[in-house]
């Protein structure tokens, strides 16, 4: 076993003193307290991480109970995973879990939880690299504890399994692996490679519900990279547990890269709008099959109800979207507005990424930019003093003054009461 110390250095104040508090707390009560997994990790590489893995011997749940009333803390308790979690002041989040063997009675069910050594834990990990852990005990406080070569394989850049039997335990490993690998910019070692394919081989992923795969593939929608990830997940043809008939184009290839870069652009033009990056990727992904494989795909994987039909209706439209959207002419811009408005930014997005003209690009991205935030200056009061008695003609009325402020025919309130009062002189003769 390699003992070496992590670098204290490496870490905030904030955050040292609350490894302390840790290992101070343990102390009193003269239980074992380490730091594990993910966050060892990514403090050895020096990335930004703000949640905390605590392991404790034998003590998991009392250390997480009575740390969080001592701390000040909140803490919750996830008993089907004998885990819990601690929310320290100052939004630090710290999942605590005792020091456990895991048996797996099937291959890709959950696993049985046994209470277990240090190093039985961090044995029955996924890859070496998130089998680190230190200790928080005062005595060897930020003592490296690397059983199978994760310091070497962060060091090299490396994603290896601990045993052969890894992916067989827990298949949804294999997504996990494309994930490090593109966060990281690591490569795949290639025995573990190998046993990946193997896993996709073998039926494992019959026991895997949709809801688990769901999670693998929210998370790694959630990387900065998702097209890069996802053609690693090709490469290692994960995609077939999406669906059989999901194939991997080259038109979907540069589709996904359009829709990263419209994705950045959204971001960047519209910050505080709300944008859901499973919905986005898992609907493009799910797009080039038949219209009754993406519905039951969609159905399978959770997909809300209202985005799937929206996600269908836009395939069903899709000629049609061509033929506004890219005609050669001038379309007006209430034509656009009305044929984009109420299909969700996601499904607009993947519209946009999947458009083969330049002035339809161009339109969509104008109908983002500019028309669906054009607003009216006159309202229903102002049509009530217009003399019309209340009735459905007020949101035609308004629903046309709208489209003639869009298209530029209208451009001051002066002129929308202009038009208002001929609309309803039309509506009040009959
Ligand atoms: N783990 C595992 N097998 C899994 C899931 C998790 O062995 N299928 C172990 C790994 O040691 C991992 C730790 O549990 O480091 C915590 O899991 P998780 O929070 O999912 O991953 P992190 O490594 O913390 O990664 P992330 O930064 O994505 O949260």
């Amino acid at each position: 076993m390699e003992r070496k110390r992590i670098d204290l250095k490496r870490l905030s104040p904030h955050l040292r003193r609350v490894l302390y508090s840790i290992g101070k707390f343990a102390d009193s009560r003269s239980w074992n307290v380490f730091c594990v997994g993910g966050s060892v990790r990514d403090l050895l590489l020096g990335r930004k991480n703000f949640d905390l893995d605590i392991l404790v011997e034998e003590h998991g749940l009392e250390f997480a109970r009575s740390f969080a009333r001592n701390a000040g803390g909140t803490f919750k308790l996830y008993r089907r995973f004998a885990t819990a979690m601690v929310i320290l002041p100052g939004a630090v989040k710290v999942d605590v879990t005792t020091t456990r063997r895991e048996h797996y009675p099937e291959p890709g069910s959950l696993p049985e939880i046994i209470p277990g050594s240090l190093e039985e834990d961090l044995l029955r990990r996924d890859f070496t690299i998130n089998a680190l852990a230190f200790s928080l005990n005062k005595k060897q406080f930020g003592q490296l504890i690397d059983l199978s070569g994760g310091i070497a394989d962060l060091e090299s850049g490396v994603i290896r399994v601990l045993h052969e039997e890894s992916f067989r335990d827990d298949p949804t490993r294999v997504f996990r692996a494309v994930r490090f690998q593109q966060r990281l910019g690591f490569t795949i070692e290639p025995r573990t490679e190998e046993l990946m394919k193997t896993a996709v081989d073998l039926s494992l992923f019959e026991k895997v519900s949709p809801e688990r795969l769901r999670h693998e593939l929210e998370l790694i929608f959630e990387e900065t990279d998702p097209p890069g990830a996802i053609e690693s997940m090709a490469r290692y043809d994960e995609l077939r547990f999406i669906h059989p008939r999901l194939i991997y184009s080259e038109a979907l290839r540069s589709e996904l890269s359009r829709l990263k870069e419209n994705y950045d652009w959204f971001r960047r033009s519209f910050p505080a709008e709300d944008l859901s990056n499973w919905r986005l990727y898992f609907g493009a992904l799910i797009y080039p099959l038949s219209i009754k494989n993406m519905g039951e795909t969609g159905k399978k994987f959770n997909l809300s109800r209202r985005f799937l039909s929206q996600l269908i209706a836009a395939k069903r439209d899709e000629p049609e979207t061509e033929r506004i959207l890219s005609s050669p002419g001038e379309v007006p811009p209430s034509r656009i507005y009305s044929w984009l408005w109420g299909r969700a930014q996601e499904i607009i997005l993947i519209m946009l990424s999947r458009i083969t003209s330049r002035p339809g690009a161009g339109r969509i991205r104008r109908y983002l930019t500019e028309f669906r935030k054009v607003t009216r200056e006159i309202g229903g009061e102002d049509i009530k003093r217009l003399g019309l008695s209340p009735g459905p003609a007020y949101a035609m009325i308004l629903e046309q003054i709208l489209t003639a402020r869009m298209d530029g025919k209208v451009k001051s309130r002066e002129a929308e009461l202009r038009l208002a009062r001929r609309l309803v002189d039309k509506v009040n003769r009959g």
